[in-house]
């Protein structure tokens, strides 16, 4: 079946205007990159300032309206209309989530499993509602801070605060981890996390909605992939649950300064830290 897609470069402020006016020519979906939607890295970003908005049209004539209104009614817009070729999205999804290797965990989606390395410790993570799949900088600087917590320290306590998909929860307890708490205030990652142990046939995880107030006990490794501002406020609770290490991401590297400073107020000692790309992980011990 043929589609025809109008793409419109417009100033941001312009955005919700041009989507009304796309729609009302009959546009059947509507695509919006700007500065709150981010991009996918393999298409194109909207300039600085502006928004990208595409239309999807059955009829070529609906497009073609749109854009002479528009013309009219924006003149600083810029248009491209083009025929778009139908691809099966259900599984061109699938090309976006990469599996990762990090030390010696591999983390992938299940439709990898006959590819899996039969020399590294597997995870299989369906891509649901819940973040933690490997493939984010942020996840794998995580992967590999246990690889060589648990590498050091073989029995380790492991207490992953946001555990999402409990990817990380689940790498420690593979590697040897003793007792294993995954916790997050999302009862829907709760949920997919305790199907994604099953189904990587880990047991022994303690998953939960759990407040870390509700927590029993202290952790060796303590995990906490947030994101800043969360991690700040988390500090003072956080760090009553620390007895050697912790390990936080999420955060965005001009943010560290805040996040570090945050966790050496509550009496924790600044180690090392890794950038990836625009992220970066900071260690801390209780020394
Ligand atoms: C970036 S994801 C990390 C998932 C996984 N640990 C990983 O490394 O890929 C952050 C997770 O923290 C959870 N979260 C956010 N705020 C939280 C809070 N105050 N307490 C517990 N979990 C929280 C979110 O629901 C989300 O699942």
């Amino acid at each position: 079946m043929a589609w025809y897609s109008l793409t419109v470069d417009v100033p941001e402020e312009h955005s919700e205007l041009c989507q009304s006016v796309l729609q009302d020519h009959g546009a059947s979906g509507l695509e919006v990159r700007d500065s709150a939607n981010k991009t996918m890295p393999t298409v194109r970003a909207p300039a600085p300032g502006e928004a990208m908005v595409i239309g999807y049209f059955d009829d070529q004539a609906d497009a073609v309206a749109a854009q002479e209104e528009l013309t009219e009614t924006m003149p600083s817009a810029r248009f491209a209309l083009e025929d778009v070729v139908e691809r099966d999205w259900s599984v061109e999804w699938r090309n976006q989530i990469k599996s990762v290797t990090v030390g010696r965990l591999w983390v992938g989606p299940p439709w990898e499993k006959a590819t899996a390395p039969t020399d590294k410790v597997c995870i299989f993570v369906e891509p649901k509602m819940a973040f933690g799949t490997g493939d984010h900088p942020t996840t794998s600087l995580c992967l590999k801070a246990v690889d060589g917590y648990l590498g050091a320290h073989a029995g380790a306590s492991v207490l992953d605060v946001g555990t999402g998909t409990g990817v990380l929860a689940f790498a420690a307890k593979k590697l040897g981890a003793g007792r294993c708490v995954g916790v997050d205030n999302d009862p829907v990652s709760v949920e997919l996390a305790k199907e994604c142990a099953q189904e990587n046939g880990i047991e022994g995880v303690e998953l939960s909605t759990k407040a870390l107030t509700n927590i029993e006990g202290t952790f060796d490794l303590v995990l906490a992939n947030i994101v800043a501002n969360t991690l700040v406020e988390l500090a003072p609770l956080i760090v009553p649950k620390v007895k050697h290490r912790l390990v936080v991401a999420g955060v965005l590297v001009p943010q560290a300064a805040e996040v570090t400073a945050a966790y050496v107020a509550c009496g924790l000692t600044h180690g090392s830290d890794e950038i990836n790309g625009e992220w970066i992980r900071i260690e801390f011990d209780r020394r």
